[in-house]
């Protein structure tokens, strides 16, 4: 092993910290200096632009007659009573409602699972077990296109894992000091183990509460250590993705840092790659061709130990192997037998999620974050269009298509740009030779598009009566003062902001669209943090870090947070889901939901059809800024955890589990 190139940061510092070093390097504009041109600086930096009336209608690029017209006629449509700020060990939800316990890390997934011991696991049991870190969860309703919002599967990604509170007697691996001394090649097959996808069937009772289907035969579980992918589409079988082991490069072990997601209409589920970079390790030879790609996107990032032992992660001995990860992976859950196939039309970046979309015309779009400071906001077009009376036909369609990078304008409006081989800089004078370099190398062939470097995207959602699309920035706090602009209107930006886009007719093939801020999160009675939302919301109402989120099919807004270790800085309250208003006179009013346990974030917002269910996955409870709640001021670990949820048992540790949250009365959520 090679020294950790975090600078002395833990992997929980370097995922709050940009993800990790801020390596766009290229010289295209921040949004920031965009809006500079727009809105003068003190403006900006006052804030005047996000939430009121006016500022939206001109940050849209609307009329404001237009803007005011839209506002009036849509009621107040959250009815319930808010959950206090706060941080303790347990979760909260809004009065009136269950929030329940579904599935934990290490309960049985496939029918043939030994029961959890977390003082005696094996990667061979973590295999058939739930994973570490459940993240996006998708649900797919049984039979196939049945729509039931009683019975289904829960498609669910595991991001990532937290060692110290995984395995007994076991301090923190990423450090200088410690430098993955304590890793086994056990422990690292388990870790292996325990990401990638799980794959559950649930039901609702009579009595309304969900349960698991033990023993369905569609248990599945896709791991980091064993499962086969496929690479599919332009990238499949390129030289740059041939390995040792893979000689035909398109037959990849795993997919790792599995992050936010989507659904399709012909019933599969997309996950996206994350943090690709950190399970890599080793060094590069000076002057490798690979040199200038793999720095783009912090290769290798010495997260793990899993160089040690698997060569494959070791880029002195497999340059090619990070080339196969950082993919949109596509899952057919209604077939447990399916290889997942990674999708490389759709570019290679930090997938945050991949958020679908049916155009009026057939033709399908899918929106994705690049989740890292600095860096980018991307959609792809598919060539084909979606036949909803031929599920076959579809299967393929997200091999073929166009790959975009959004750049934002300083008029409000912005522009799509095609990452499309030989066109404009995308060429052979650049280093490109064909579209699977530029589908490899996105984010370079991104920057000399001049795309326009964003606040950390995170997941992007789509209004479903409406078509307009949000993109959230989660936060930024290197962007400098000279950086900030109206879409990221502050530096050393602590607390995100949510950007919503309006493509024109809601056709989401147009090559622009306008742009403007729903909010900005932080707390809005600060004025060194200028929050801004609805001038009603309440002191509970605000939020800092918005990372995942979904709308509902009303087209209501649920939107999740993620403050990491800065929690007490950003907020000082846990991590939650809070319900905002997009349209009308309440536009921008946020209402406190359901509170997180301490140190854990929450992801996966998700509904089934009929709004009467929302799931949500409760990811590392007890690990960031855990320290900055127990008596001790120490860091979690499997013996002393900050928090012992869900289970609260002695010898347990915490561990991530599903929450399925249902209104007592049986009626839909928020109403
Ligand atoms: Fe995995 Fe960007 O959150
Ligand atoms: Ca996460
Ligand atoms: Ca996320
Ligand atoms: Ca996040």
């Amino acid at each position: 092993m090679t020294r950790p190139t975090f600078d002395g940061r833990s992997r929980s510092e370097a995922y709050e910290d940009s993800q990790n070093v801020g390596i766009n390097h290229s010289v295209n504009p921040a949004i920031g200096d965009v809006v500079q041109q727009r809105y003068g600086r003190r403006d900006v930096l006052k804030g005047l632009l996000a939430g009121s009336a006016a500022g939206i209608a001109l940050s849209a690029g609307l009329p404001i007659g237009k803007a005011d017209a839209q506002a009036n006629g849509t009621r107040h449509s959250f009815n319930f009573k808010e959950v206090p700020h706060g941080v303790d060990r347990t979760h909260h939800i809004a009065e009136g409602y269950d929030a329940d316990v579904l599935i934990r890390w290490g309960d049985p997934v496939t029918p043939d699972a030994p029961p959890f011991d977390p003082h005696r696991q094996t990667a061979a049991a973590q295999q058939k077990q739930f994973g570490y870190n459940n993240d996006y969860i998708a649900y797919m309703p049984l039979p196939l296109g049945s729509g039931n919002p009683n019975r289904g599967m829960l498609v669910i990604n595991h991001e990532y894992t937290n060692e110290e509170l995984m395995f007994p007697g076991m301090a923190r691996q990423d450090s200088k000091e410690v430098l993955f001394r304590d890793m086994t090649q056990n422990l690292v097959d388990i870790e292996m183990a325990a990401h990638g996808m799980s794959v559950v069937e649930i039901q609702k009772n009579a009595d309304g509460k969900w349960s698991l289907v033990s023993g369905s035969l569609f248990g599945r579980r896709v791991d980091g250590l064993a499962s086969l992918c496929e690479l599919s589409g332009p990238v499949a079988g390129h030289a740059r993705v041939k390995t040792k082991t893979d000689p035909s490069g398109r037959h990849v072990i795993g997919t790792l840092n599995n992050c936010a997601g989507g659904v399709t209409p012909w019933g599969t589920m997309l996950s996206g790659e994350e943090n690709f970079h950190g399970y890599f390790g080793g060094k590069l030879e000076a002057g490798h061709p690979e040199e200038g790609n793999h720095k783009r996107y912090g290769v290798p990032g010495n997260w793990y130990a899993w160089a040690k032992f698997h060569d494959r992660f070791d880029v002195t001995k497999e340059p090619n192997e990070a080339n196969r990860y950082g993919w949109v992976v596509e899952i057919d859950p209604y077939d447990p037998k399916s290889t997942p196939k990674k999708r490389t039309a759709l570019g290679r970046t930090k997938h945050e999620g991949a958020t679908v979309v049916v155009n009026k015309d057939g033709r399908v779009a899918v929106y994705s974050g690049d989740d890292e400071r600095f860096e980018y906001v991307y959609k792809f077009i598919t060539r084909g269009r979606y036949n909803p009376g031929n599920r076959q036909a579809n299967m393929n369609l997200l091999d073929d298509g166009t790959l975009f990078v959004a750049r934002y304008d300083a008029n409000g409006r912005g522009e799509w740009l095609p990452l499309v081989y030989g066109q404009g800089p995308l060429t052979p004078a650049n280093g490109f030779s064909s579209q699977a370099d530029v589908l490899i190398e996105a984010r370079r062939a991104a920057d000399l598009l001049g795309a326009t470097k964003m606040d950390r995207p995170e997941e992007i959602e789509v209004n479903p009566v409406n078509g307009k699309v949000y993109a959230i920035m989660t936060n930024n706090s290197r962007r400098k003062p000279e950086q900030v602009d109206a879409a990221n209107p502050r530096a050393g930006n602590q607390w995100g902001q949510i950007i919503e886009m309006i493509q024109p007719d809601n056709d989401h093939t147009a090559n622009t669209f306008a742009w403007n801020i729903l909010l900005q999160a932080g707390n809005p009675a600060d004025p060194k943090v200028a929050g801004k939302y609805h001038t009603q919301t309440s002191a509970n109402g605000w939020f800092a870090c918005p990372d995942n989120a979904a709308f509902d099919s009303q087209g209501r807004f649920w939107v999740g947070t993620d403050q990491g270790e800065a929690w007490q800085k950003a907020s000082g309250t846990a991590d939650g889901i809070w319900a905002v208003e997009t349209e009308g006179p309440n536009r921008g009013l946020s209402k406190q939901f359901f509170r997180n346990p301490v140190g854990a974030e929450i992801c996966g917002p998700c509904f089934t059809p009929d709004d009467k269910t929302l799931f949500v996955a409760v990811q590392h409870p007890a690990a960031d800024g855990g320290e900055k709640f127990t008596k001790s001021g120490k860091g979690s670990t499997f013996e002393d955890p900050a928090t012992r949820w869900p289970d609260f048992q002695p010898g347990m540790p915490p561990r991530p589990s599903v929450v399925v949250i249902t209104k007592k009365d049986g009626r839909i959520l928020g109403s």
